[in-house]
């Protein structure tokens, strides 16, 4: 009885990817490493001394002397919740080429104005970074940088650190640990490290992580959990436009985000964002606008579609920055309540500047956009639609309406199609009740122009 105890508790895990056995193995089944097995007993002898554990009364927590870190971006701070926490773990991922780097050097010549400021990059050598800080315009008088991303070492050396950055996850390795620098066993082990010191000390630190075009993941997913922000950089790399949405905010909004421009000299705060996903600002058939919400930010986008013949014998619903699926039920009800017989008709449909959008308040746009090419009408550029269209094609209104059309007004939009329910109606407001009534609206002819090439 005794040694079966003892053989349960007897544990083999793979030193490369945490994998737990009771048995031994030569190659691990998981990552496939070969002869990673560490015995590990679970003896059940405790290691820390009764009372070792101590509780305090938050009463007596003085938080007024936490004075929060603004970065050089003031749309950034307040989707860090007013500014950098001290004591918090930000996690800042995003595609290979993407900016990265480029903004945590923004970020750390800023604060190096203040304090001392650690720039760890496994990546790039202290000459490539003097060269990055050279044409970003990074004072690099008080930045201290290295190229030795172990971590345990970074913290007992760095003396009184402002901020700390290690670039990157997959680089990173603590000095007792033989394995690959970025397995499984290092990250967690590193990243476990920089949170304790990081909580225990009240510095913030960022840990750049890279994800590949699959968004698969696996060294930041695995410290999700770990830390306390979590910022993912989107993008094209084919557009200046970076998108730095907060998926975990410990201390501030999540689901918030914040626009930038990539230009020569670094990154830059795109100032009024409401329209900087239009592209065309032209009219053609085919092409509507709508006020989507991004965490609390409205935003105007372009949608653009093209209905056309079918190509194969079945009618195939191609969309870039859509749900195909959500496009597939949009264009159903069409047939379905208008009797627009797309049924026989291709669509593609694209969401400008490779925007995704998955609020449902889009709904309306992308019927108007389905319809305008389908009928060849040009929409009056004037003309904004915010909306969700239920299955039955009533429409109905989404969350923030005020906000979306006070920024419609704003944007310059003077025809602002919304749900009859929606409340906050101004003297620009359209109220529709269903999409029969979005027909009339599309039809609507443009201030000072003729609805063109009108074929219904
Ligand atoms: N001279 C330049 N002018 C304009 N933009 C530039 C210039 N040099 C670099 N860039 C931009 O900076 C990007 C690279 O930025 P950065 O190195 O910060 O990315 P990263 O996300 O850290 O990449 P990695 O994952 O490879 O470390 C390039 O893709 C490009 O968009
Ligand atoms: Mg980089």
């Amino acid at each position: 009885m005794v040694m079966q105890e003892m053989k349960e508790r007897l544990r083999y895990i793979c030193e490369n990817c945490g994998y737990e056995s009771p048995k031994w193995f030569g190659r691990c089944p998981v990552c496939g490493s070969w002869n990673t097995a560490k015995e590990w007993k679970a003896d059940g002898i405790s290691r820390h001394e009764p009372g070792s554990v101590t509780f305090v009364s938050l009463a007596d927590e003085e938080i007024s002397s936490l004075e929060l870190l603004p970065s050089p971006f003031e749309e950034l701070n307040r989707a860090f919740g007013g500014g950098i926490v001290p004591g918090s773990v930000i996690l800042i991922g995003g595609e290979p080429g993407i900016g990265k780097s480029t903004l945590m050097m923004q970020i750390c010549g800023y604060l190096s104005q203040q304090g001392k400021t650690y720039y760890v990059s496994g990546e790039e050598s202290t000459r490539q970074l003097k060269m990055r800080a050279k044409r970003l315009g990074v004072d690099t008088s008080s930045f201290l940088v290295s190229n030795d991303p172990v971590a345990d070492m970074v913290l007992a050396t760095a003396s009184d650190p402002l901020c700390i950055v290690f670039d990157s996850l997959q680089t990173l390795q603590v000095s007792w640990l033989d394995t690959p620098p970025g397995s499984v066993t290092q990250v967690r082990e590193a990243v476990s490290r920089i949170t304790e010191f990081s909580k225990r000390e009240e510095v913030p630190v960022f840990i750049v992580a890279h994800i590949t075009k699959e968004g698969l993941i696996a060294g930041p997913k695995l410290v999700e959990h770990m830390v306390d922000v979590v910022m993912y950089f989107e993008g094209s790399r084919n557009t200046d436009l970076r998108i730095l949405r907060t998926l975990k905010n410990r201390f501030g909004p999540s689901g918030e985000m914040v626009i930038f421009e990539m230009t020569e000299s670094g990154l830059k705060e795109v100032a009024n964002p409401e329209k900087v996903f239009i592209e065309s600002h032209r009219t053609s058939a085919g092409v509507s606008y709508s006020m989507i919400m991004e965490g609390s930010k409205p935003l105007c986008v372009e949608i653009q579609c093209l209905v056309s013949k079918m190509q194969f014998n079945y009618p195939r619903r191609i969309s870039m920055g859509l749900d195909p699926t959500h496009l597939s039920m949009l264009s159903a009800l069409l047939s379905k309540k208008l009797s627009v017989p797309v049924e026989s008709r291709d669509i593609y449909l694209k969401i400008s500047g490779g925007f995704r959008v998955t609020d449902p308040g889009v709904d309306l746009a992308v019927i108007a956009a389905i319809l305008g090419s389908f009928y060849e009408i040009v929409i009056p550029h004037d003309i904004i639609f915010i909306g969700e269209i239920g299955l039955d094609g009533s429409v109905k209104r989404v969350g923030g309406m005020e906000k979306r059309i006070k920024i419609a007004e704003k944007a310059g939009f003077t025809r602002i199609c919304i749900p009859a329910d929606a409340g906050g109606s101004s003297g620009k407001t359209i109220e529709i009740n269903d999409i029969h009534e979005l027909v009339r609206v599309i039809r609507m002819r443009g201030r000072g122009e003729d609805v063109q090439g009108d074929n219904t």
